[in-house]
């Protein structure tokens, strides 16, 4: 399995069918949006007619309808209705950059190139539960700093913690048994998120296995925050 050349952009579990959210890549805007049918997309976020981010608009059905004057486009990104001219055959060439997605591990990726051009990666098996998606104002690699600082312990049992890379922008944290995959967002310079994931079943994890992990994500936050070499000395005395 590898992520290499893919972006994770959200938790699946976060892009409901007939919603959309504006998200970046390295400082670029794209709409991450799921049709009624399920298949999530991910476009750059701007209308070719004025420039509107197609983020704020609104999801009918397969299309998604800009904010501004309505225009709207089918899943492959072709604007297909012109509510001021609505007997007009829309021309062909009035279309959106859609980018290849999929989705794999809870989270939905993308290449940020145009489709076709990278084949995805093999389809996973396995359930997740998923955690967060944690957005901070610090770079990828000083986010990564403050996770290796801060594992999570453990919720099932007891053991050591450690972090791994699992191949492009996905790494593996090993909590004692419990399992976490973590997708690496490079959102712009000085912003960066984390897209955290429990590798195992809702019967064991959903609720209380959630809040467990959802907490240390604010271990997280908070010594990328306060750093002092990003903090724990058992987490700096209780903080
Ligand atoms: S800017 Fe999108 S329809 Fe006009």
């Amino acid at each position: 399995m590898t992520f290499e050349g893919w972006h994770p952009v959200a938790l699946s579990s976060s892009i409901e069918p007939g919603s959309s959210a504006g998200t970046h890549i390295s400082g670029k805007e794209y709409v991450v949006w799921r049709d009624n049918s399920g298949v999530a997309h991910v476009w750059e976020d701007r209308c070719p007619h004025r420039g509107m981010k197609l983020s704020f608009g609104f999801v009918r059905g397969d299309h998604i309808a800009c904010l501004y004057h309505g225009w709207q486009y089918d899943t492959g990104g072709r604007c297909r209705y012109i509510p001021a001219h609505p007997a007009l055959e829309v021309p062909a060439t009035i279309t959106v950059p859609v980018f290849s997605t999929f989705e794999a591990l809870g989270m939905i990726w993308t290449s940020a190139e145009p489709e076709a051009t990278r084949a995805p990666p093999p389809a996973v098996a396995g359930e997740t539960v998923p955690v967060r998606s944690l957005y901070v104002d610090s770079d990828a690699d000083q986010l990564l700093e403050a996770v290796r600082a801060n594992l999570p312990s453990p919720f099932t049992g007891e053991g050591n913690s450690t972090i791994s890379p699992a191949g492009g922008s996905l790494w593996r944290i090993s909590a004692g048994d419990d399992r976490l995959l973590v997708g690496l967002q490079r959102v712009a310079d000085g912003r960066a998120a984390l897209h955290i994931v429990i590798e195992g079943p809702a019967s064991v994890y959903a609720g209380a296995g959630q809040a467990h992990f959802l907490g240390w994500t604010t271990d997280v936050r908070y010594a990328l925050e306060h750093r002092p070499a990003l903090i724990p000395a058992a987490r700096a005395e209780a903080v």
